[in-house]
C-alpha cells in the first residue's frame, strides 16, 4: 500500500487526497463507465491498473481518450479464477473498483448462461482473489438499480428492499449481491484486511458509450448518419443520470471503507433526485434541443420481451450515510452528454481533454455546495 493511502487509513480526510499515489485495479476500464473511472481516479493521482477482456466497441472512449498509453493494462477474462488472483497478487492494489460484466439486458436473454458466468461468477471470483491476497485493500463492486425484485412501485427502492431480477442480466446482479454478502459475512469482518461494500446505480448517460441496444449511442448512432431513430419503448421511466454522478458516489464509498468499518458490506444506492426521472421520450426530446434535426419514431412491439417499466431508486441512505446527493439536474445531465457527442461528431479524436475538462467541471460545482474533493 503507498504511504499517502497508508496514512489515510484511520482518518478522515477529503475524497482525492485517499486516491493520490494509491493502485487502483479497475476491471471492466474498456468500457462506458470503467473509463471514466480511470479517468477521474488518475485526475486524483492514482496509478490505474486496468483488467479488461476486450474494447467492447468501436469507437471507444477507451481508445479515443487515449487510455492504453495511459494505464496499466492487463487483458484477462474475470471468469478465470486464476487470472483474478495473478492479478491481485501482481499489482497489490490498494483499491478495486470491480465494473467488469456483461451489462446489456436484451444480450442476456440471448446469452443467459454467459451473462450469469461473468456477473455472478466473475464477481465470485473477484471476492476469492481479494480473500486470498495477503494485503490490505479496499473494494467497491458494481451491480445494479436492477438487482432489486421489481414490482413497478411508484416509491423509489431502497437498499433493504427485496433482491430478484427477472431478465438474466438482472438475476445474475441480484445473485451477486448475495454473493458479495456471503463473502462479507464469512470473511471480510472488521479485522480483515479486505473491505468490500457495494454500489448500485441506475441508467448511466455520458459522453463515450457506444453500446448497442441502449438509447443515447443508439440516438448518436442515427443522427450523426442523418437517419431516423426508431425507438421501442418510449413511455419507460428510467432513473436517467450522467456517468459522474454514480462515479462519484463510487469513490466517496471507497474513501469512506479506508475510515468507517460501519461500512462493510453495506450497499449504497446511487440514483438521480426523485424529480429527475423522466421517460425515454422526454430524454430524446431534451437531446433533440442539443441536436438538431435528431428525429425518432415510436415501434412499439407488444410482443417484445420483458423490459421493466417503471424504476426509481431511493437515494436517502447515500445522503445519510456518506454525504453524497445527485450534483446535476436533467437539462444539465443531457447537455454535457450531448456537447461531449457532439465535439465527437464534428472531428475531435482526443476526448481525454474533454473528458477531463467535464471532470473538472463537475467537481468545481460539486466543490460550490460544499462537498470536498
Ligand atoms: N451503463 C449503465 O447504464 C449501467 C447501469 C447500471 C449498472 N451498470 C453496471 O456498471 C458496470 C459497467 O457498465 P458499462 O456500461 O460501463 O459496461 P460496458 O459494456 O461499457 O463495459 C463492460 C466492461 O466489462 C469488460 N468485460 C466484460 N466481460 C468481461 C470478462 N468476462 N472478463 C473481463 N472483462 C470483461 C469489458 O471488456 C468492458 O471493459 C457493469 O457492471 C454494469 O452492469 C451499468
Amino acid at each position: 500500500m503507498s504511504d499517502a493511502v497508508h496514512a489515510f487509513y484511520g482518518r478522515k480526510t477529503n475524497v482525492s487526497s485517499c486516491f493520490d499515489q494509491a493502485t487502483v485495479l479497475v476491471t471492466g476500464n474498456t468500457g462506458f463507465k470503467g473509463s471514466w473511472l480511470s479517468i477521474w481516479l488518475m485526475h486524483l493521482g492514482a496509478r490505474v491498473v486496468g483488467l479488461s477482456s476486450n474494447i467492447p466497441t468501436d469507437p471507444s472512449h477507451y481508445v479515443t481518450a487515449g487510455l492504453e498509453r495511459r494505464i496499466e493494462q492487463v487483458w484477462g477474462d474475470i471468469r478465470d479464477l486464476k487470472t483474478c488472483r495473478d492479478v491481485m497478487t501482481h499489482h497489490r492494489p490498494d483499491f478495486v473498483f470491480h465494473l467488469a460484466a456483461q451489462p446489456l439486458v436484451r444480450h442476456s436473454y440471448l446469452e443467459p448462461h454467459e451473462t450469469f458466468v461473468t456477473n455472478t461468477m466473475g464477481t465470485l471470483n473477484m471476492l476469492e482473489a481479494m480473500r486470498v491476497c495477503r494485503h490490505r485493500c479496499v473494494g467497491v463492486f458494481i451491480t445494479s438499480d436492477k438487482c432489486y425484485d421489481n414490482v413497478e412501485q411508484v416509491w423509489g427502492y431502497r437498499e433493504n428492499d427485496r433482491l430478484g431480477g427477472r431478465d438474466p442480466y438482472s438475476g445474475s446482479k441480484g445473485a451477486a449481491e448475495l454473493v458479495i454478502r456471503s463473502y462479507v459475512a464469512s470473511f471480510f469482518n472488521r479485522d480483515s484486511l479486505i473491505s468490500v461494500a457495494v454500489g448500485r446505480a441506475g441508467n448511466v448517460i455520458g459522453g463515450g458509450d457506444w453500446a448497442v441496444d441502449r438509447i443515447i449511442p443508439d440516438a448518436i448512432r442515427s443522427w450523426s448518419r442523418g437517419a431516423v431513430l426508431t425507438i421501442r419503448n418510449p413511455k419507460a421511466t428510467r432513473p436517467w443520470q450522467h456517468v459522474l454522478e454514480p462515479l462519484s458516489g463510487y469513490l466517496t464509498l471507497a474513501s469512506r471503507l479506508t475510515t468507517d468499518p460501519e461500512m462493510i458490506g453495506e450497499a449504497f444506492n446511487f440514483g438521480p433526485a426523485a424529480d429527475q426521472n423522466h421517460s425515454v421520450q422526454e430524454l430524446l426530446e431534451e437531446m433533440r434541443r442539443h441536436w438538431p434535426g435528431g428525429a425518432w419514431q415510436d415501434v412499439s412491439d407488444p410482443g417484445a420481451v420483458h423490459e421493466a417499466g417503471l424504476l426509481k431508486l431511493c437515494c436517502d441512505k447515500a445522503l445519510h450515510q456518506l454525504g453524497w446527493q445527485p450534483l446535476l439536474r436533467f437539462p444539465e445531465t443531457v447537455a454535457m452528454t450531448a456537447h461531449w457527442y457532439r465535439s465527437f461528431h464534428e472531428g475531435n479524436r482526443n476526448m481525454w481533454e474533454l473528458t477531463r475538462s467535464q471532470i473538472d467541471l463537475y467537481q468545481e460545482q460539486d466543490r460550490q455546495r460544499g462537498r470536498i474533493w
